[in-house]
């Protein structure tokens, strides 16, 4: 028999499962293969006992219909950056990767498959160097991955964001209220830009275009000038004013990355400061833009990925990463797809056609 290992790397996104479920049943038409899954990450094939599982009809059947994965994740083991905690108290971030491929190559799979963000991308790309036979499937709520339009995930994150966005509408409208939401998305304003536009924002905040503070009160106050006495404000979690600072959660040492969090509140602070008097409320979504079960869009976007992924594997077309481009699934060498970041681009017909909407960006 042949055999594929699947692995869920980095933070988990709607539609990890649908992609396991989708490998596994292209798999099984084959006859002469098996699918095995990497137990949270590369930690599966680190730790000692193994914990590497066979995957069964039993254990994928109808988990495309179900948020999270099954095989679960972490994102505090990247193997370029592996956390080991020293006896100071400190922790030192070591390379494992030659640890990892040696593991992996003993363990004789004829592929690896890598559902993961542009971390894990990076890390496929290393390991097939070394000689794994890799396979890259793209997966984030940021949609921060330049060599597909879109990764599963960040529809589904866009429609919770905006379902709670219209809630706060009616709350901000009722109270005469500033309302502020932060969504996710680390250093790329794509969740918080299509939620502005599907909720009807008047404020929209990204990292790519530095706001001014001033020009937000100004929005504002123009606003309630007119007599329309609310305004909801859609800010990503890496905005930050021009020459200033993102916002973060200080303290944490087990991870390479810091956290965003907390404009929100930053921005509320700085709004008062420059002059508005209005009421501001806060609302950090957080997490709740990962969870749960993928919209349809998605379910259909990872179960092509992952029969996708399975065909390279049969292909042996390796190295590569699946993408969705110009409305059609291909793929990429690994080292194209990891060697930029999509972000937006303040010139794109997206922004463009927000400020035509009315959507104030804090630069205008
Ligand atoms: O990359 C996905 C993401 O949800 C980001 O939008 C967010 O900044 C980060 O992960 C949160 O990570 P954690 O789950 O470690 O808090």
């Amino acid at each position: 028999m042949k055999k594929v290992l699947i692995v869920t790397g980095g933070g988990d996104c709607p539609g990890l499962n649908a992609v396991i479920r989708a490998v596994y049943k292209r798999a099984k038409k084959e006859k002469d293969w098996e699918v095995y899954g990497s137990m949270e990450a590369f930690n599966g094939v680190f730790n000692e006992p193994q914990e590497i599982i066979k995957l069964t009809s039993k254990r994928t059947g109808g988990i495309h219909i179900k948020g999270g994965t099954i095989i679960k994740t972490t994102n505090k083991s990247n193997p370029l950056k592996f956390p080991v905690a020293q006896k100071d108290g400190t922790v030192k971030f070591i390379d494992r990767t030659d640890e990892l491929a040696s593991k992996l190559k003993a363990l004789k799979f004829d592929a690896v498959i890598n559902i993961g963000g542009d971390g894990s991308q990076k890390i496929s790309e290393i390991l097939f160097k070394k000689g794994v036979p890799m396979i890259g499937v793209p997966k984030t709520i940021d949609n921060d991955l330049s060599s597909t339009d879109f990764t599963f995930g960040f529809q589904t994150a866009v429609q919770i964001a905006t379902d709670s966005f219209d809630k706060l509408v009616t709350t901000a409208e009722s109270h005469h209220r500033v309302m502020i939401m932060e969504v996710m998305g680390r250093d790329a304003g794509w969740i918080a830009l299509h939620t502005a536009i599907a909720g009807g924002a008047e404020i929209c905040l990204i990292p790519e275009i530095p706001y001014d503070i001033h020009k937000i009160v100004k929005r504002i106050n123009s606003r309630y000038n007119k007599g329309k006495g609310f305004v909801n404000i859609v800010v990503a979690e890496g905005a930050h004013a021009k020459g200033g600072q993102v916002s973060t959660v200080t303290g944490e040492k087990e991870s390479e990355h810091s956290r965003l969090r907390g404009i929100a509140f930053q921005l509320s602070k700085e709004l008062k400061e420059a002059g508005c008097k209005e009421e501001i409320r806060e609302t950090v979504l957080g997490h709740v833009q990962r969870g749960g079960s993928p919209i349809a869009f998605d379910r259909v976007l990872a179960s092509l990925f992952g029969v996708k992924a399975f065909e390279l594997v049969l292909e042996k077309k390796l190295g590569r990463m699946v993408t969705f481009r110009n409305n059609s699934i291909a793929s990429v060498p690994l080292n194209e797809a990891v060697r930029e970041y999509n972000f937006v681009d303040k010139k794109s017909f997206l922004v463009r056609a927000a400020k035509g909407l009315g959507i104030n960006f804090g630069d205008t």
